[in-house]
């Protein structure tokens, strides 16, 4: 898969102005798509293979694989390779700071317990941010054949073809998707504000990697998604490929969204879904 190719789909849907003049961000996209794509076919390769958990991190069930390991360790080499001095940020472990402004935040395999079950839906993402903000993002799901793309300012693209959030305009028709951590304290947290959610949406989905919850409504495959707990790799590429098509990302009360909570939804229903996932839900939304 050429670089240029998905990097030019990334501007497909251009609007003017913003990050995209830039220096740089289009080349950081470029590369941090050739690098996703070559630990994504890494991962692929040894999913033919027998693939188990070789350690665990907070609870039993949130597994490391080797391939984990194995994509990481490719995506920081590579990336070092090209860029000496930029810094970076992975799940397994990689946390370098650079000098040069540049940081490169990789969640190397998102959807692990899916990858475990040779279940389709996981993903490398790979996000480069400028002085801390988030200028060019991939998640490459290999098991899928899907590359989507964003570039700040300049739209998301899935394989070349500029996408766009739905068009719902009320929760009790939106499809939420939501994740759960892999500790019993925050999994019983997390089922209690489902519980208040699913009554006033048209479903639920649960499909097991956050970058991906976040492509999809980038595509309208989704109406809205929320999680609590999760980390900069988790949404970091996947964040920057919703806003690019047009939802709003945040938390609670205005704030960024973080891992006390990260929402996205398209704008007309994200101050709704705020307001139900909020304890105490603000008079004027109810
Ligand atoms: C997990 C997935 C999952 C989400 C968890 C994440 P991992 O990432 O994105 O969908 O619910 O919060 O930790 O462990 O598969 O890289
Ligand atoms: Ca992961």
């Amino acid at each position: 898969m050429g670089a240029g190719r998905v990097a030019a789909g990334a501007t497909g849907g251009v609007r003017s102005g913003g990050m995209a003049d830039r220096p740089g961000a289009e080349e950081l996209l470029a590369l941090a798509v050739d690098v996703a794509t070559e630990a994504g076919q890494l991962a692929l390769r040894g999913r033919a293979g027998t693939v188990a958990a070789e350690s665990t991190k907070s609870s039993p069930t949130d597994v490391v694989t080797a391939l984990d390991r194995a994509s990481e360790a490719l995506v920081a080499k590579r990336l070092l390779e090209a860029r000496p001095d930029d810094g970076i940020l992975g799940e397994e472990g990689a946390d370098a700071t650079g000098t040069s402004g540049v940081r490169w935040i990789v969640d190397p395999i998102d959807g692990t317990v899916n990858f475990l079950y040779n279940l389709p839906n996981w993903a490398v993402s790979l996000a480069a941010e400028v002085d801390g903000e988030v200028v060019a993002g991939v998640v490459y799901a290999p098991a899928l054949g899907r590359t989507y793309t964003a570039l700040r300012g300049a739209g998301a693209a899935l394989d070349g073809t500029p996408l766009r959030v739905s068009a719902v305009e009320s929760l009790d028709m939106a499809l939420i998707a939501t994740g759960f951590g892999y500790t019993v304290e925050r999994r019983t947290a997390q089922i209690n504000v489902l519980t208040r959610v699913i009554p006033k949406v048209r479903d639920i989905r649960r499909m097991g990697a956050a970058s991906l919850d976040l492509c999809s409504v980038a595509a309208g495959t989704l109406d809205g998604y929320y999680e609590r707990g999760l980390k900069p790799w988790d949404h970091a590429a996947g964040g920057l490929i919703a806003t690019e098509a047009g939802a709003v990302t945040g938390g609670l009360d205005g704030a960024p969204g973080t891992e006390a909570l990260y929402i996205a939804a398209p704008p007309a229903i994200f101050g709704f879904l705020v307001d139900l996932l909020a304890a105490e839900p603000r008079a004027d939304r109810d």
